[in-house]
C-alpha cells in the first residue's frame, strides 16, 4: 500500500529539502515551548488532532476555531488538562513562555462567507499574534446544501477562498507574526495548510475555472463526480499557496497531505453512519490513522528546520517533501487563480 501511494499518488521526493524526523516528547517541547497557534477548524478531526498536540507539545497560546461550540469546546477542555499536567510535572516552563500565562480557546466562526471570514479576524483581538496558523477547516461535497450562501461550490470555498481570505486578512492585520522572545526553530511565522499538496494532480485548469464559474442549478449533478472536483480544488489551493509564498515571503508556508484520516469528513457526502462504519473498517485493515497520530505527523513537520529551507514545501503523511507540482505553477494559471480569490474576498458577488 506505501508503495502504491508513494509510486503513484504522489509527485517526486523532494531531494534538497527530505524528509522530516520524529521528535522525542522534550525535543518538541523545547521547540513549542513559547509559540503561539491559531488552528482554524480545530474542532473537529485533523485540527481537533494538530491542536491536541500542540498543546501535549507545550505551546503557550492556541486558539481554535470552528462552528461547533461544544466540540469546541471539549478540545479546549482537552488542552487545558494537557496543559495543567505539564505544568505539574514540571515539563513546561513559564520561562520559556516569557512569564506568560498558558491559554486555549475556541472562537466561533461560520467561515462560508466573505463576511465570515474577516469577521473571524476581527474577532480575534488586538493583541492576538500568531507564530503558527494552521488551517484544515472544509467539507466533502454536501449533497443536501451543496452551496455556500453567496452561490460557491462549497468545497472550493472552504478549502481555497476562505483560507486565501483568511491569510490575506491575517496577514494585513499583523496577526502573523514571530512572537518568540528568544531565537528559536520557527523563526518566521508558519501557515499550514491541511489538503492534499504533493499528489499528482489529475484535473485540468479548465476544471478550476468551471468549478469557480459554476452556477447553482448544475451543482448536485457535478458533485457526483467527486474525484474531480477534489482534484480540482487541491490545484487551486496549491497554486493560491504557491502565489502566497512570493506574495509574503516573510511567511513560511507548509501544504500537507495529511493520509487517509478517520475523520467525518466524508458524513457530508455519505452520511454520518456511513463514514463511521467506514472509518471502522479502514482502521481495522490500518489504511487509516486516527487524529492524533495525524496532528503528531504534522506538528513534527512543523519542527522541522527543514520547511525553513523555502517559501513554500508540500509534505505527505510519511513525513518526506514532495516535489510542486508543474502545473501549481503554470504563470498563466498562477495569476488567473490568484485574481479571482482577490476578486472575490474584496466584494463577495454571486456566481
Ligand atoms: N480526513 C482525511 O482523510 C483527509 C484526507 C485528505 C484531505 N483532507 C482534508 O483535510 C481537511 C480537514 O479534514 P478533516 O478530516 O479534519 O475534516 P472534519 O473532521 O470534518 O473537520 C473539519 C473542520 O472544519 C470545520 N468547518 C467545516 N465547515 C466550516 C464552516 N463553514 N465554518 C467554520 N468551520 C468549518 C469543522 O468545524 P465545525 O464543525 O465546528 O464547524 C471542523 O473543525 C478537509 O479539507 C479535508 O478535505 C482530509
Amino acid at each position: 500500500m506505501t508503495f502504491l501511494l508513494k509510486t503513484f499518488a504522489f509527485t517526486p521526493c523532494d531531494r534538497e529539502i527530505g524528509s522530516a524526523t520524529e521528535c522525542t516528547p522534550s525535543e518538541l517541547r523545547q521547540k513549542f515551548g513559547n509559540k503561539s497557534a491559531l488552528v482554524i477548524g480545530g474542532t473537529k478531526g485533523i485540527g481537533s488532532g494538530i491542536a491536541l498536540q500542540l498543546a501535549e507539545s507545550g505551546c503557550r497560546e492556541i486558539d481554535i476555531v470552528g462552528r461547533d461550540a461544544v466540540a469546541g469546546s471539549k478540545i479546549v477542555e482537552k488542552m487545558k488538562e494537557t496543559q495543567h499536567l505539564l505544568k505539574l510535572r514540571g515539563e513546561t516552563s513559564l520561562q520559556s513562555s516569557g512569564g506568560k500565562d498558558l491559554r486555549c480557546d475556541f472562537t466561533y466562526a461560520d467561515l462560508s462567507t466573505v463576511q465570515g471570514c474577516k469577521e473571524l479576524v476581527e474577532s480575534l483581538g488586538e493583541v492576538n499574534q500568531y507564530d503558527i496558523v494552521v488551517m484544515s477547516v472544509g467539507v466533502w461535497p454536501d449533497f443536501r446544501n451543496p452551496l455556500t450562501p453567496s452561490g460557491f461550490h462549497k468545497v472550493l470555498f472552504l478549502d481555497v477562498v476562505a483560507r486565501y481570505i483568511l491569510l490575506r486578512e491575517l496577514y494585513h492585520k499583523g496577526k502573523l507574526s514571530n512572537t518568540s522572545e528568544r531565537a528559536s526553530v520557527v523563526d518566521k511565522p508558519v501557515v499550514m495548510s491541511v489538503l492534499a499538496s504533493g499528489q499528482k494532480i489529475s484535473s485540468s485548469y479548465e476544471s478550476v475555472k468551471e468549478l469557480f464559474l459554476r452556477k447553482a442549478s448544475n451543482s448536485y449533478r457535478e458533485d457526483l463526480m467527486i474525484p474531480r472536483t477534489l482534484s480540482a480544488v487541491g490545484l487551486s489551493h496549491d497554486s493560491m499557496l504557491y502565489k502566497a509564498s512570493s506574495e509574503y515571503p516573510d511567511v513560511t508556508f507548509i501544504g500537507t497531505f495529511p493520509g487517509l484520516v478517520a475523520t467525518d469528513v466524508t458524513a457530508s457526502t455519505f452520511g454520518h453512519l456511513f463514514a463511521k462504519i467506514a472509518n471502522f473498517i479502514a482502521k481495522l485493515l490500518r489504511v487509516m490513522i486516527t487524529p492524533r497520530e495525524c496532528g503528531l505527523n504534522h506538528v513534527n513537520i512543523l519542527a522541522s528546520d527543514k520547511v525553513k529551507l523555502r517559501g513554500l514545501t508540500f509534505w505527505d503523511h510519511y513525513l518526506q517533501a514532495r516535489e510542486l507540482h508543474e502545473k501549481i505553477k503554470e504563470t498563466e494559471f498562477v495569476e488567473w487563480n490568484w485574481s479571482v480569490l482577490e476578486k472575490i474576498g474584496s466584494d463577495e458577488p454571486t456566481c
